[in-house]
């Protein structure tokens, strides 16, 4: 028997967080490594639902189907719409920790220069929306994260995440990936299994590379179900 094509969601992209209607709080993330594994998925001709966040990258394939989003808020919107439908969420988005606590008259407005005095922003945190997926996971949904770590704790710090955010593997890779072409990376799944790059690849080498892995470990949860 064919074994079914799996819809993936993905979500790829920095979040921007308004201080007020012109200006952010964001980070260097590119999206390419979300979008080169949303083509990856749809050259396999798996059903792909991209989340994009503000970058000027654009998908490829018009196979995509691409939603946008800026602030954290819309991707946890976003992400509510579309879970529900999907059979592996890969979470690659670079979601902002805190965003400011501001109100909508400060939203629709510039906030101005007042060389007198300082300015404090108060941030607030934001929510974890990778924890808030695995809450509302379906028994048959594989869900993937990221963690981008400094070299020396990024073992430690990955497995922590795994287990914190109840997902079945993450991709621990290092602050350098973040802005490059390249990556290399450790694969660790919730069983404790280890599976490394061949060195370091490109992301467009590497958005295959781990959606096999993603494939394997997703068919190994739902055949053993
Ligand atoms: N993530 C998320 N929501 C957040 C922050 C992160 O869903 N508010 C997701 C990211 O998309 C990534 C994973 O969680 O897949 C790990 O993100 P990372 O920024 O490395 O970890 P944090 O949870 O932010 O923890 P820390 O601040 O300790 O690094």
């Amino acid at each position: 028997m064919t074994p079914q094509l799996p819809h993936l969601l993905i979500t790829a992209g920095p979040t921007h967080e308004p201080i007020d209607a012109v200006r952010y709080i964001g980070n260097r993330s590119s999206g390419k490594l979300g979008v080169a594994i949303a083509e990856a998925a749809v050259q396999r001709q798996w059903p792909t639902t991209l989340l994009l966040g503000p970058t000027h990258l654009k998908p490829n394939h018009a196979a995509i189907q691409l939603q946008r989003y800026e602030t954290s808020t819309q991707l946890s919107e976003h992400l509510i719409a579309h879970q529900p439908g999907c059979d592996i969420l890969i979470m690659a988005a670079a979601v902002a920790d805190y965003r400011p606590i501001t109100d909508s008259q400060t939203l629709s407005t510039k906030l101005r220069r007042d060389p007198s005095c300082d300015m404090t922003i108060r941030l607030e945190p934001t929510e974890d929306l990778l924890c808030a997926a695995s809450q509302r996971r379906l028994p048959h949904q594989t869900l993937v994260g990221f963690a981008l770590e400094p070299a020396e704790s990024l073992l430690a710090s990955a497995r922590q995440k795994l287990e914190r955010k109840h997902i079945d593997l993450i991709v621990a890779n290092e602050l350098t990936t973040m802005e490059s072409d390249s990556i290399r990376a450790v694969l660790i799944d919730s069983m404790g299994r280890h599976t490394s790059t061949p060195g370091t690849m490109s992301k467009t080498e590497f958005a295959p590379w781990l959606l096999d892995h993603i494939i394997a470990l997703h068919r190994q949860r739902t055949c053993s179900a």
